[in-house]
């Protein structure tokens, strides 16, 4: 991975001008690169689907340089948004509202409501700051593939369709912001986080409702989403060395495991992560992208313990081995 490199103000004074322009600036976050694009400009909006290859009815994330927007982009701010907004903003919470009358239905994928979230990367927060407006951006990946950490997982993605790269180095936190909406004034995570629904019950001091099977559409909800192109499955540390042997009679296999490298490991490839949930969403992405270039026929991934602040590993790990599904012709939700 890469030192933290400096943007520079002449880099933002760019950025800025090719959103203004209605182009594609991906620029990093705390959680993962977004692929962004001036949030009051439909064609620059248009230009975000057609660069992920993201179909028309999956809502993109609009982020805000300051907690008071909220205001301007949901037409209600429950009591219980306002509260998560000042615990955790700016930081990886993402909630969904009713949108404001103005909001752009392609913005929304159609949708009443709307994704809002204010980031605490230094380097989004200045973008926001010097754009002046709000910014709409996914994750700066083709749609079903892992989200990039770095600048250079953006330019591997998505190549020319990104107009201009703002190279803040390394994503702290790794995977993707928590999605939170709410139902009669409880909250529902739609996406786990690093903010963890016991986080998130303690600041509202009630229960975290489970998302329904209708709930609004959230792509990165649908089984197959955050896939490396080598099939993935999650294995016991207890099993980890007979799924090897017998998985590997086929071809080379990789391993994500939480211990050392074993003598006599059949492993091709034997990748070590780190035994702290912090450092292992760090690290995931990164080292997925690295072990699906490793020419195996299989990446199996060591089990995560089954506590809170693993929740959102074990969900995008389940997703990673998931199998292609066929999406809903429909998009469910309100
Ligand atoms: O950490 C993150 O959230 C990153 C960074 C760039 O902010 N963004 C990100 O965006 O992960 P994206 O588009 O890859 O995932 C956002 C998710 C999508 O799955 C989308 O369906 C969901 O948010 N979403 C957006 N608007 C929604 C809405 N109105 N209702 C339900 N889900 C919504
Ligand atoms: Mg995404």
């Amino acid at each position: 991975m890469s030192e933290q490199p400096g943007v520079t103000e002449e880099q933002i004074a760019h950025a800025v001008v090719v959103l203004r322009a209605g182009k594609l600036v991906a620029f990093p976050t705390e959680t993962v690169y977004g692929l962004g694009a001036d949030a009051s400009n439909v064609a620059a909006i248009r230009k975000v689907f057609a660069a992920k290859q993201r179909p028309a009815d999956h809502p993109l994330i609009v982020h805000l340089a300051d907690t008071t927007e909220l205001k301007h982009w949901a037409s209600v701010v429950p009591r219980e948004a306002w509260l998560l907004a000042e615990a955790f903003w700016p930081g990886p919470l993402t909630m969904v509202l009713p949108r404001a009358a103005h909001v752009p239905g392609e913005l929304t994928g159609g949708q009443s409501t709307i994704a809002l979230r204010v980031p605490s990367h230094p380097v989004a927060r200045r973008l926001l700051k010097a754009f002046g407006g709000a910014i709409a951006a996914p994750s700066a990946n083709r749609f079903g593939r892992l989200s990039p950490t770095s600048a250079d997982h953006v330019r591997e993605e998505l190549g020319d369709a990104v107009d201009y790269v703002l190279d803040g180095g390394d994503c702290p936190v790794g995977i993707e912001s928590t999605i939170v909406a709410f139902r009669n004034s409880r909250a529902v995570v739609l996406r786990p986080g690093v903010v963890t629904a016991g986080q998130i019950a303690g600041v509202l001091q009630s229960e975290v409702l489970p998302p329904k099977a209708s709930s609004p559409r959230v792509s990165g909800t649908l089984p197959s989403h955050y896939a490396p192109r080598t099939p993935l499955q999650v294995t016991s540390a207890e099993r980890l060395e007979d799924s090897l042997r017998l998985e590997s009679r086929n071809g080379p296999v990789a391993v994500l495991a939480r211990r050392g490298r074993p003598r006599n490991t059949r492993a091709a490839l034997w990748q070590v992560a780190p035994l702290d949930a912090a450092g292992y969403a760090h690290y995931l992405y990164f080292l997925l992208r690295r072990m699906d270039r490793a020419g195996c026929r299989l990446i199996i991934v060591e089990a995560v313990p089954d506590l809170p602040e693993w929740t959102a590993i074990r969900d995008r790990l389940m997703r990673a081995s998931a199998e292609d599904v066929e999406e809903p012709a429909v998009a469910t939700g309100t």
